[in-house]
């Protein structure tokens, strides 16, 4: 080594570390803030000034707890061993980062509006919570920069930068940053060209009218009062079958038509089936409740178009058997609300059509590009549409939650279940797992759960039974 090498006191310091087997980090800061560096190091962390930069190597400690001990100041971390193993590219990712945080005031409007989002969320006022806790415009920008985003992620911390992999869908950021390095300044550039702050305004004025032109819908547009009463069986697994016999008898079209389906040739049981109690006996109680809730729901579909009412219906069908059948696979206690969210995980749709609104394709999986479609005309998705909807229903919170969240599971209360509504949606349009248009958040979920049963001959297999099963309950 070196001694006239400035770093050499680092080198010394790192040297010490690896044999050790242990962490380091190296933190650069403007001199502007020595008294800052000198107030807050600790007695072990080695110093050196070097140009116009403070250079701490903290002894023992991960990027994120050096970013503890230099909170609220300008500065740019590495860590050992993560980030690499010598002190000049330590330095040197470090010196990137802290130009990155520094020099974008996009980058820092993308933070405010994740912390923003963030609180907003808290606070569960019905507006805020449906028109400002995403922005799918700037979401799709983002997925269509991938360069780009990628060096905005190399400026952030591993756990910021899982909350924004989170909001695009899984491969769109690679894991080599160097293949092709920007500068700040082109960075920002691009990023403030894009207009962040007007885009936000339109949105939120646009979704504030949108909800004030839907808020009296319920009036036009209700789920049938037995579904409630339905919805509400779900949740107790004790509910006897005389009970729920009938609850349902009491809606004698809703009781025809869930005997037609049960004496139907798909479940070709040997005797005809007379009643409703009868029914729940051999098909049981979930079986049941999930029959006469989606047919239920198809009085809320039939108003529209016969295209689009067959075309929803299969499909909302389609995504509840699926999220049903892939919930257990995953061995997620998702059973209660799943099938019932699969059903009206797309009731926004249903909604903005019943208006005679427009919105996208029907026939293929919305990405993000759709969703950024809906919300500059709308001010926001017809996934918010559904849940604002549901809750001015009075459907259970879990619901609204799901409705919210299903084409971005990393903001959902309830990950599992939205993850598996969200995959249940792809496996509905394409009758295959494809991880490349899956939110990355639900691709880390299953991943976690590393089912070898989920193979894509079994992928495709349950499809096409599962289809031909909806297909059963559709044409009666
Ligand atoms: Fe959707
Ligand atoms: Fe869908």
């Amino acid at each position: 080594m070196d001694k006239r090498n400035p770093f050499y006191p680092l080198e010394i310091e790192l040297k010490k570390v690896a044999a050790l087997g242990g962490k380091m980090s190296v933190v650069v800061v403007p001199q502007d803030y020595k008294d800052h560096v000198v107030r807050n190091k600790r007695e072990t962390d080695t110093t050196v000034y070097y140009r116009d930069f403070v250079i701490i190597a903290t002894f023992g400690l991960g990027v994120e707890e050096s970013d503890a001990l230099f909170l609220s100041i300008p500065k740019g971390i590495a860590g050992f061993p993560q980030d690499g193993d010598d002190i000049q590219s330590l330095y040197l990712l470090a010196m990137q980062r802290l130009r990155f945080s520094d020099s974008s005031p996009w980058v820092q409007l993308l933070w405010e509006s994740i912390k923003e989002v963030k609180k907003i969320e808290k606070q569960r006022t019905p507006v805020n919570r449906f028109i400002s806790s995403s922005f799918y415009q700037l979401y799709a920008f983002m997925a269509s920069h991938p360069e780009e985003i990628q060096m905005v992620l190399s400026s952030m911390t591993p756990a910021e930068q899982v909350e924004v992999k989170g909001l695009l869908p899984h491969g769109i950021v690679g894991t080599n940053p160097e293949e092709k390095p920007i500068s700040p300044q082109a960075l920002s550039r691009v990023v403030d060209g894009w207009g962040y702050q007007e885009k936000m305004q339109e949105k939120l004025e646009k979704g504030k009218n949108t909800l004030r032109r839907f808020r009296t819908i319920e009036h036009l547009f209700t789920l049938p009062s037995i579904s409630r009463q339905v919805l509400d069986l779900v949740r107790d697994p004790l509910i006897s079958a005389v009970k729920l016999a009938a609850l349902i008898e009491h809606d004698p079209v809703l009781t025809s038509r869930l005997l037609k389906v049960v004496n139907s040739a798909f479940y070709g049981f040997p005797r005809q089936i007379n009643s409703v109690e009868h029914a729940v006996v051999i098909l049981g109680n979930e079986e049941v409740v999930n029959l006469s809730f989606s047919i239920a729901v198809y009085d809320v579909i039939k108003n529209l178009s016969p295209k689009n009412t067959q075309v929803l219906w299969e499909h909302s069908l389609l995504v509840a058997h699926l999220a049903q059948w892939l919930g257990s696979e995953l061995e997620r206690d998702t059973k209660d609300m799943i099938y019932t969210l699969g059903l009206l995980h797309d009731l926004g749709k249903i909604v903005f059509l019943q208006r005679g609104e427009k919105i996208g394709a029907l026939e293929r999986a919305s990405d993000l590009n759709d969703l950024a479609e809906e919300e500059s005309i709308y001010g926001l998705t017809h996934a918010e549409m559904g849940a604002f909807i549901a809750e001015r229903w009075n459907l259970p919170e879990p619901l609204v939650d799901g409705l919210l969240a299903h084409h971005l599971p990393s903001k959902a209360t309830h990950l599992a279940q939205a993850a598996t509504i969200h995959i249940a949606d792809m496996i509905a349009h394409t009758g295959s797992m494809n991880l490349e248009g899956l939110n990355h958040t639900a691709v880390c979920y299953l991943k976690g759960r590393k089912k070898n049963s989920l193979s894509s001959e079994i992928v495709a297999q349950t499809h096409a039974d599962l289809l031909g099963r909806v297909r059963n309950i559709l044409h009666l």
